[in-house]
């Protein structure tokens, strides 16, 4: 079920068939990709390990990103006896990890290794089945072991690469995106928790360049730093509202040589959903949001340096629109071959079998 405002749906409507469009954001990407982290290991030792672990993968687009299959979906049979998870945890029990209390709603009397159907709040649409670990609800840890689930992903954070850090599970848009903004010399990440992009940037410029990544969460950069230890990478990251960076950090203005922006947006791209909601004012305020980047980014560039603006939702309004005040702003659109075609390029699930997500590059005049 998708609860999405008037204006949303039209945008989305002018551009895809409505319900085809719908069924695409509740399936899965055709693949899960793997980024070699290249200052630590070959493409070829990473496939060498998922063969090992019975995986069948295969290099795609760029031959540091490794990917493997989705599977299903399969048949998930709504059982007598179930637990009902929130949307963040029935989407990713339907690709096959274990239920956590966290993300647990509600429970018929559970009983230790009995079985249950896992549904989803709201639609109550059965997305896996799995063993109960436990008598009752626990404030913490896990709740019921998945048996099947509805599509069946590959486990890269069980691989000894992943550990090693010779691996960052990145989409390949997400990858791409990053690749043809060619990063080097200064390059700010004004949005980067968790830091796929700028892990990407700084493994691609090779120590030669500098990075500086912002963001505001706390938590979220909490988890990049512990990514960035896992990976092995030194670059600063600074905790701040990045849409004050030329006042805050006025030695920065008029240097960068490349800017990153891939700020909040609806997410409508981000796939698979067992449901989801926007109203239309959750797209005109990430607009507002979003071109407040796009100003301040325009001051931290020399003239010449190039802009990353990528979101990862379907809306016209935070893309096309955006791109638009950029233009206005100074901006000029810059081509750049993708897989899917020239940059700028919205890359979406129906056509694509990738998640949805715009790519654009944009060079400051
Ligand atoms: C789409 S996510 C970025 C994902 C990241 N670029 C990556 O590739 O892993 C958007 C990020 O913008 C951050 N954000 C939101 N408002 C912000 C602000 N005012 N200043 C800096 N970061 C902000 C959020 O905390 C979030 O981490």
């Amino acid at each position: 079920m998708f609860w999405y405002g008037e204006k949303i749906l039209e945008e989305l409507k002018s551009q895809f068939p409505l319900q085809d469009l719908f069924k695409s954001l509740r399936t899965p990407g055709k693949h899960l990709c793997l980024r070699v982290n290249l200052l630590r290991a070959s493409p070829e030792e990473v496939i060498d390990e998922l063969e090992k672990a019975g995986y069948r993968p295969y290099q795609h687009y760029l031959s540091e990103l490794v990917c493997v299959r989705v599977e299903g979906p399969f048949e998930i049979p709504k059982l007598e006896k179930f637990v009902v998870a929130d949307k963040r945890a029935a989407e990713s029990v339907l690709m096959g990890a274990d239920l956590y209390a966290p993300g647990l709603v509600s429970a018929s009397d559970l009983k230790s290794n009995e079985e249950v159907s896992i549904l989803a709040e709201r639609t109550l649409e059965p997305v896996a089945i799995g063993k109960v670990l436990v008598s009752e609800i626990p404030r913490r840890g896990k709740v019921v072991e998945v048996i099947k689930s509805k599509f069946k992903a590959p486990k890269f954070r069980e691989l000894r690469a992943f550990e090693e850090g010779k691996v960052y599970p990145q989409g390949a848009l997400s990858a791409i995106a990053v690749k043809v903004l060619e990063p080097e010399g200064l390059v700010i990440d004004m949005n980067a928790a968790p830091g796929g992009k700028s892990f990407y940037a700084y493994e691609l410029m090779k120590n030669k360049g500098k990075l500086i990544a912002f963001d505001i969460s706390k938590k979220r950069i909490q988890k990049m730093k512990e990514e960035m230890r896992r990976l092995g990478h030194r670059f600063e990251v600074i905790r701040t509202d990045s849409r004050y960076l030329d006042l805050d950090f006025p030695e920065l203005v008029g240097r960068a040589d490349r800017v990153i922006v891939d700020p909040p947006c609806t997410a409508i791209g981000v796939i698979p959903k067992v449901w989801d909601e926007k109203r239309d004012d959750d797209m005109i305020n990430a607009y507002k949001y979003q071109i407040q980047f796009i100003k301040v980014a325009h001051k931290l560039l020399k003239k010449g340096g190039l802009m990353l603006y990528s979101t990862c939702t379907l809306t016209k309004t935070e893309n096309e629109k955006v791109l638009g005040f950029a233009q206005e702003l100074g901006f000029e659109v810059v081509e750049r071959d993708t897989p899917w075609g020239k940059t700028p390029i919205k890359v979406n699930p129906l056509e694509h079998g990738e998640p949805g997500f715009f790519i654009s590059i944009l060079r400051k005049v």
